[in-house]
Parts: structure tokens; sequence; C-alpha cells
């Protein structure tokens, strides 16, 4: 009996490999959806807002000159659609090749606010969405032997700082669960890369922060493909930023809790 098309997927053979990105709408996940289309990837992107999502994919079939990319608007706080989505993408591509996870939420903190709901919610979105997306694209890997996953986390991560406790310790977190998934999937030939950026120019970056350079989204996604390509398992993007949080890991407590950095 012949097996009917499927109709969302228009190419369901198509020898292209196929990359997820959650958090694709806007600032680095967007870049890095532009920059994987370009590579030759069929793309599944997912977040909140369809019409960033529907003006993305747009974009990205026109400049492939055929349907390469498909819009999937989700809301990673709401932890009970991920496996049926997950599965949905999966019998629409057939495969799963890359799985990006970069939604991320940084809420502006006062120096004596403590709220529990903009806690609660970066925690949601930096962390535990997360690990409800991965833990599926983990099983699935596993299963196959093979895949990557890429998880954006940040050099937040590396210490906490006095700025916005619950970013730090999300994006903390998120860096060791990714540890975690690295070793857990290394003897299957699965690639888990964490990337750490430093200040990139997007919406989630504050208006004030540290006088240091600040890099592009298309920039960092370059930097994240190549690390990509070369299975590198931490990346700290740019480069130079590795040696200023080595610093800052290193700095003793007495010393630390003193800066305003
Ligand atoms: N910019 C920086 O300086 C910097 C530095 C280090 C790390 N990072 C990390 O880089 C990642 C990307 O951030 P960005 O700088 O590119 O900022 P951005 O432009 O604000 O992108 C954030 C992405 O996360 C998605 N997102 C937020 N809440 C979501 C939710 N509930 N459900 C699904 N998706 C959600 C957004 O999509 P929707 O709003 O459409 O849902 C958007 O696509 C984040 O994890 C961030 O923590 C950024």
């Amino acid at each position: 009996m012949s097996k009917m098309p499927n109709p969302r997927i228009e190419k369901p053979l198509n020898p292209r490999p196929t990359a997820v990105v959650v958090g694709a709408s806007s600032g680095i996940g967007a870049a890095l959806a532009r920059l994987l289309g370009q590579k030759g990837y069929r793309l599944a992107l997912l977040s909140r807002r369809k019409d960033r999502l529907d003006q993305l994919c747009a974009e990205i079939n026109q400049a492939a000159g055929e349907r390469i990319a498909y819009a999937y608007p989700h809301d990673v706080t709401e932890f009970d659609q991920v496996p049926p989505l997950f599965q949905r993408i999966l019998h629409d591509f057939q495969t799963i090749d890359l799985f990006i996870y970069n939604s991320g939420v940084m809420f502006s903190l006062g120096p004596a606010e403590y709220d529990f709901q903009k806690d609660l919610e970066t925690y949601k979105v930096n962390l535990l969405g997360g690990v409800a997306w991965l833990n599926q694209a983990a099983a699935l890997f596993h299963s196959q032997s093979r895949g990557q996953i890429v998880g954006i986390g940040s050099i937040a991560g590396d210490r906490g700082r006095i700025g916005n406790p619950p970013y730090h310790a999300a994006k903390a977190g998120f860096s060791t669960y990714l540890e975690s998934l690295r070793n857990r999937l290394a003897p299957d030939g699965v690639h888990v890369l964490t990337v750490k950026p430093g200040y990139v120019q997007t919406d989630l970056l504050p208006a004030e922060h540290p006088p240091l350079p600040v890099a592009t989204p298309e920039k960092t996604a370059e930097a994240i493909y190549r690390a990509i390509r070369r299975r590198k398992q931490v990346l700290y993007t740019p480069g130079w930023w590795r040696l200023i949080m080595l610093i800052v890991i290193h700095a003793p407590s007495f010393i630390f809790r003193r800066m305003k950095f």
C-alpha cells in the first residue's frame, strides 16, 4: 500500500539535514536560523511570536529558492506541549540532526528587588524549558546514536554576580545540565555544545552594561556554527571572554562581593 504524502513538509526525503531552533524569532536565534538555512539545513523554528517566525521563514525560503523553513509557534513554559510538539516535528521532517535551545529572558531587577514572579519566569524559560526540550532531543539522539545538541548559556552562569540572581542561577544550572548531557551522550557519539556569549546587541541586552565590546548576533551565530562543525564542547564568544571569565571565576569572594560587575 502506498503511503500518503506528508501534507505539511513538501519534500520529506530531502537530503538536507534538519535543525530545530527553539527561540528563533529574534537576536542570536534568528541569526543562527538564517545562517543554517544558508548552510543547507531544513529548519523547524520555534518561539511565541508567530508573526516574526513567519517573516523569518519567508526570508529564509526566498533566499534558498525552496521551502526549507517552517514555523512552530510555541511558549516554552507550556511544558506539557513539549513531547507532542517534538513528535510532530520529528514526524514532519522524519529526522532531526541538530537541536538548538536558545530561548531566554532577562528582566531588569532593581538593587533591592526580589520578585518571585520574575524569578519563576526566568527559571522556566532559561532552564526548565531547556531541560524539557533537550531531554526529548537526548532520548532521540541516544536511540539513533548520532546528533548534535547546542545550548545557549551565558558568561553570566559562571559566577553569581549582584545584578540578576535568577538569570545567573538559571544559566549556571543550564550549563551544568548541558555538561551532564554531554557526559551521558558521549558514548553514543552524540555531541553537546555549551555556548557562553558575552554581550550581544539584541533586545535582551540591558541599556546599561559594563563598558566592554558588544558583538553582533551575526558574528555570534558564525562562531557557534564553527563550533558545531568542530564539535567543540564549550564556546566562549568572542573568544577573549574565556580569559576574562577565568579571572572572574578565580577571584576570591572577599574581592568579588565588593565588585559592581
Ligand atoms: N544578548 C546578550 O548579550 C546575551 C548574552 C549571553 C547570553 N544570551 C542568551 O542568548 C539567548 C538569545 O537571546 P538574545 O540575546 O538573542 O535575545 P532575544 O532577541 O530577546 O531572543 C530571545 C529569544 O527567546 C525566545 N523566548 C523568550 N521567551 C520565550 C518563551 N516563553 N517561549 C519560547 N521562546 C521564548 C524569544 O522568542 P519569543 O519572544 O518570540 O517567544 C526570542 O526568540 C538567550 O538564551 C540569552 O540568555 C544573550
